[in-house]
């Protein structure tokens, strides 16, 4: 198996039919994807803009669709839902296709879409997501990062699925073998580690230090989000 890990979405170099792409925003886009479809959403679309967002929302009928993101860490002027995993609950997101924009975790997304089989991966859903990359030839984790620069939450993750992923013989490019070694020098404390990360310190000055908590909680949500013809939908567990 051959590893790579682009540490932000402009080092991602694409990758065929046999590759394996796991998109990681760890604070906040992967996990409320997650969040989403275990909470029962029919399934995510996931855009770059805001007025892209509202187009496709039109079409459905307004108890169908939920319009959720964020711009600046918070919920978007007439959007329903923001961007914390703990808003899409059983009761909000069952039976609603969910619109969806953020200002990293859908730009990375839109930056895989043209290759390889898309997984979209996090903490919560960890070791799930690793088994669903398991078997590719290729396997290439994309990370959100922040406006182009690197996030450690998302380099740490990447990490531990190179690590959960690598045999002896598996080939790893050099962002694999930093990420491996960020996450073996942070493993035994995680969530100590993440939480003092220049989004995460962001997110908790913001209000929402439980969503940390959230995204945090190691294969606490064990879905496997993939992306296919521009839809996000869960793998058959
Ligand atoms: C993003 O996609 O940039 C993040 O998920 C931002 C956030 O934490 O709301």
């Amino acid at each position: 198996m051959r590893i790579s890990v682009a540490p932000v979405p402009q080092e991602f170099a694409g990758g065929d039919a046999e590759t394996g792409i796991v998109v990681v925003d760890v604070f906040r886009a992967s996990t409320t994807i997650v969040a989403a479809l275990a909470g029962g959403a029919r399934f995510v679309l996931p855009v770059t803009d805001v007025e892209q967002a509202m187009r496709l929302a039109e079409p459905y009928a307004r108890n169908e669709v939920l319009l959720g993101g964020e711009r600046d860490c918070q919920r978007i002027e007439g959007f329903q839902l923001g961007n914390s995993p703990r808003e899409y609950t059983r009761e909000v997101v069952a039976g609603k296709v969910v619109v969806f924009t953020t200002t990293n975790g859908t730009q990375a997304l839109a930056a895989a879409r043209e290759s390889g089989t898309i997984f979209i991966g996090c903490f919560v859903n960890f070791s799930a997501v690793a088994d669903a990359v398991a078997g590719f030839d290729a396997v290439t984790v994309l990370c959100a990062g922040n406006n182009g620069r690197l996030s450690l939450e998302d380099f740490t993750c990447a990490g531990g699925l190179v690590a959960r992923l690598a045999k002896r013989t598996a080939q790893l490019d050099d962002a694999a073998l930093a990420a491996r070694a960020a996450y073996g020098a942070l493993k035994d404390d995680l969530a100590r580690a993440l939480v003092s990360t220049e989004h995460a310190r962001r997110l908790a000055g913001l209000g929402f230090r439980a969503d940390l908590e959230f995204s945090l909680r190691v294969n606490s949500v064990p879905v496997v989000p993939q992306l296919r013809d521009g839809r996000i939908e869960p793998l058959p567990a």
